[in-house]
């Protein structure tokens, strides 16, 4: 049961991280310097409070609820730590998202918005890779180099643990 919990938790908020971080680009895509005060004002609430309220919670839950299923499911094996290397993008194109998001109420009429369908065109790519692994379970070699995965018995490079 605990199980089955978790994976819905993980996947309800993964679903809205990922659908907020393929909204979010487009609809600071249609900001403008030169945008009248009303159409400014709608979509300075909406991606400000998409992305503290929903978007920024739903990542944290997801991320967390993941990491719990790491251990609850024992999947130590390659295909995961390449999901993690491709969540790791999935995180840095949210805090790029975010720094977005606040240039437009920072910079206003200064800030000319830089493209942002490629920000979602890679986020929509990098989703596509997790879901092809999670879902796949590909058998990855373990490219770990054999240092790593056994322990050295070396100790400590000095006598006491310091205070
Ligand atoms: C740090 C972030 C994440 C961690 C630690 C994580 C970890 C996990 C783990 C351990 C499972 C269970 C795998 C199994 O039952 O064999 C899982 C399931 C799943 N994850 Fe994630 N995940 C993360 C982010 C994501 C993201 C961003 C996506 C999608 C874009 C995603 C999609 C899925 C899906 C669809 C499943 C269900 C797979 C199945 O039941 O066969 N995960 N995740």
């Amino acid at each position: 049961m605990t199980l089955v919990a978790f994976k819905a938790l993980h996947i309800a908020a993964l679903l809205l991280w990922c659908a907020g971080l393929l909204a979010l680009p487009l609809v600071l895509e249609r900001h403008h310097s030169h945008e009248t005060q009303g159409r400014y004002a709608r979509l300075r609430r909406f991606t400000h409070y998409g992305y503290i309220v929903v978007v920024t919670p739903a990542a944290v839950l997801a991320i967390a609820a993941g990491t719990a299923l790491i251990w609850m499911r024992g999947v130590f094996v390659p295909w995961m730590f390449v999901k993690l290397l491709a969540v790791g993008a999935l995180v840095a194109i949210h805090v790029y998202v975010g720094h977005t998001v606040l240039l437009m109420s920072e910079r206003r009429g200064a800030h000319t918005p830089p493209p942002m369908w490629p920000v979602a065109l890679a986020a929509g790519i990098v989703m596509l890779v997790i879901l092809l692994l999670v879902l796949g379970k590909p058998a990855l070699p373990d490219i770990a180099p054999d240092w790593l995965r056994t322990p050295r018995y070396r100790s400590l490079p000095f006598d006491a643990t310091p205070n």
